[in-house]
C-alpha cells in the first residue's frame, strides 16, 4: 500500500493548535480544562469530524475518535497522546502524537486502506500534573491506576475540585465509567517527540522505545515561624523557605550520589507563604520530581529524601508534612510491538534507534491494559519543555509515515 503524508496540512495544523494558549506566542500554555483547552478541543473535534470520524468523549474528557474496521467486534488497536501544555511550553509536546496520528489514520483512507481491526485515536486528558498536581491523570483514571475516590479528592491550586472543574467543562458523567477493561485495546502505540538529544546527536529521524522510566513525585509543606524581616533576629528564627531550601540541596545530592546517569531529581515548585519581602517565611510547599529506569533505585533517592527531611525538622524545628503524589514503576514495550514499529522503518529503508524514554508518556499507563510501544521523533538540541522546542516538518512526517505503516500492520492482525 502507499502511505503519503500530507505534512503541509499536518504542520499547518500544529501551527493552528499552538494558537490556542495563554502565554505569548510562540509559547504555549494550555491548562486542562482552561477556556483554551476547551478551544484546541473543539479545534480537533472538527478535524475528526472533517476525517468522517466518529468520536466519543468519557467523564475526565478522554476522547476517543474511532476509524471502524471490517470486524468492528475486535479489540481495536489505539493510538495518541496529548493537547495540554505546561506554562511556556512548545508547540510538539503530546500534539505530534495527536494530530499525527490524525493524519497517520487520513494517509490510511487515502490509500484506500480498509482496517480488519478498528483504528482509535485517543487524546488523553491532563498527561501534565500541572492543574492537579498528578500527572496522566486521564490514562491513569483509564488503566484504573488511579482510585476513583482520589481523584475525586484532587483540588486544584484555586480549591476548585476536579469534579467541580470537569462539570463546568460539559464532562459530567460518573468517573467509574472511565475505567477500561484490560484487553480493551489488541495494542497501543503513542508516538511523541524525543525530548533528549540522543536521536539528534546519532543523526537519527526516529526511535522505537523500549522502556519507560519509573517517575515519582512528592509535595512536602514545611511549617516554621512567620514574623517581621527587620525585629526577628536570627539565632530566634525558624525559617519555613531555609529549611526547604537544605530538603531541596539534599534532593539534589541524593540524585547524584546513586553515580547513575540515570537518575534525576527536581524541585519543580516551591510556594513560599505569606510571600512578601519584609516577612519570615512562615509555610513553603515544594514538589520533587524524581524519575530513574531503575525501580530499587529511584526508591533509594525518595528514601534519602525522607531522612533528609528528619534531620532539617531536627536540626531546625520545623514542622513537616509530606504527601507522595505518585511513585509508578517503569513500562516495558512489548516485543511485538517493537518489531512491528521496527520493521516499519525498515519497510521504507528509514534508520531507527531502540531507546528508552527518560519522560513520561501516557503509554505508562496503557502498559497495564494492553501492550504498547512509542515512537518517537527526533527534536532540536533534546530542547522540550520550553517555548523553542523544535521537530522539523520532515522528521514529523516521517514519524507519521511509520506510524501509519504500523497501525496498518497491526490492524490487519
Ligand atoms: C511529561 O511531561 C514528563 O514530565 O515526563
Ligand atoms: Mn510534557
Ligand atoms: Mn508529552
Amino acid at each position: 500500500m502507499h502511505i503519503t503524508i500530507n505534512s503541509g496540512q499536518l504542520y499547518g495544523e500544529l501551527e493552528r493548535l499552538a494558537s490556542f494558549t495563554d502565554a505569548p506566542p510562540p509559547a504555549v500554555t494550555r491548562i486542562v480544562f482552561s477556556d483554551t483547552d476547551l478551544a484546541a478541543r473543539a479545534y480537533i473535534k472538527g478535524l475528526c469530524t472533517a476525517a468522517n470520524l466518529a468520536f466519543r468523549e468519557d467523564a475526565i474528557g478522554n476522547l476517543f475518535v474511532r476509524w471502524p474496521g471490517r470486524e468492528p467486534g475486535l479489540p481495536p488497536i489505539g493510538t495518541g497522546s496529548h493537547t495540554d501544555a505546561i506554562p511556556h511550553a512548545g508547540w510538539y509536546d503530546g500534539t505530534v502524537g495527536v494530530l499525527g496520528g490524525l493524519e497517520a489514520i487520513r494517509a490510511l483512507q487515502r490509500g484506500g486502506f480498509q482496517p480488519r481491526r478498528s483504528i482509535e485515536l485517543v487524546m488523553f486528558t491532563s498527561e501534565e500534573p500541572t492543574r492537579f498536581g498528578i500527572g496522566c491523570l486521564g490514562s491513569r483514571l483509564m488503566s484504573g491506576s488511579l482510585p476513583v475516590e482520589r481523584a475525586r479528592a484532587l483540588v486544584d491550586r484555586a480549591g476548585q475540585s476536579l469534579d467541580q472543574v470537569r462539570t463546568a467543562a460539559g464532562f459530567t458523567g460518573t468517573l467509574d465509567d472511565v475505567v477500561l477493561p484490560r484487553g480493551y485495546y489488541e495494542a497501543f502505540l503513542e508516538m511523541h517527540v524525543e525530548q533528549g538529544p540522543v536521536l539528534e546527536q546519532r543523526n537519527i529521524a526516529v526511535g522505537v522505545v523500549t522502556a519507560i522510566a519509573a517517575p515519582a513525585s512528592l509535595r512536602i509543606w514545611i511549617d516554621g515561624e512567620g514574623g517581621h524581616a527587620g525585629t526577628v533576629l536570627m539565632p530566634q528564627r525558624c525559617d519555613a523557605f531555609l529549611a526547604a531550601a537544605e530538603i531541596s540541596l539534599a534532593v539534589e545530592s541524593a540524585a547524584k550520589s546513586t553515580g547513575a546517569i540515570d537518575t534525576v531529581a527536581t524541585v519543580g515548585i516551591c510556594d513560599v507563604f505569606p510571600g512578601a519581602v519584609n516577612s519570615i517565611p512562615s509555610r513553603v510547599k515544594i514538589e520533587i520530581d524524581v524519575r530513574d529506569i531503575d525501580l530499587t533505585r529511584r526508591d533509594t533517592v525518595l528514601r534519602a529524601i525522607d531522612s533528609a527531611c528528619d534531620g532539617v525538622i531536627e536540626r531546625r524545628g520545623v514542622r513537616v508534612k509530606k504527601e507522595m503524589l505518585n511513585a509508578d514503576p517503569p513500562a516495558q514495550s512489548s516485543r511485538r510491538a517493537v518489531d512491528i514499529l521496527t520493521q516499519s522503518c525498515q519497510a521504507f529503508g528509514i534508520p531507527s534507534l531502540q531507546m528508552v524514554s527518560r519522560a513520561y508518556h501516557d503509554s505508562l499507563f496503557m502498559s497495564r491494559i494492553t501492550e504498547f510501544a512509542m515512537l518517537f521523533i527526533r527534536c532540536r538540541e533534546g530542547i522540550s519543555h520550553r517555548p523553542d522546542e523544535y521537530a522539523s516538518p520532515e522528521d514529523i512526517a516521517t514519524g507519521t509515515k511509520v506510524l501509519a505503516q504500523a497501525l496498518a500492520q497491526l490492524s490487519s492482525l
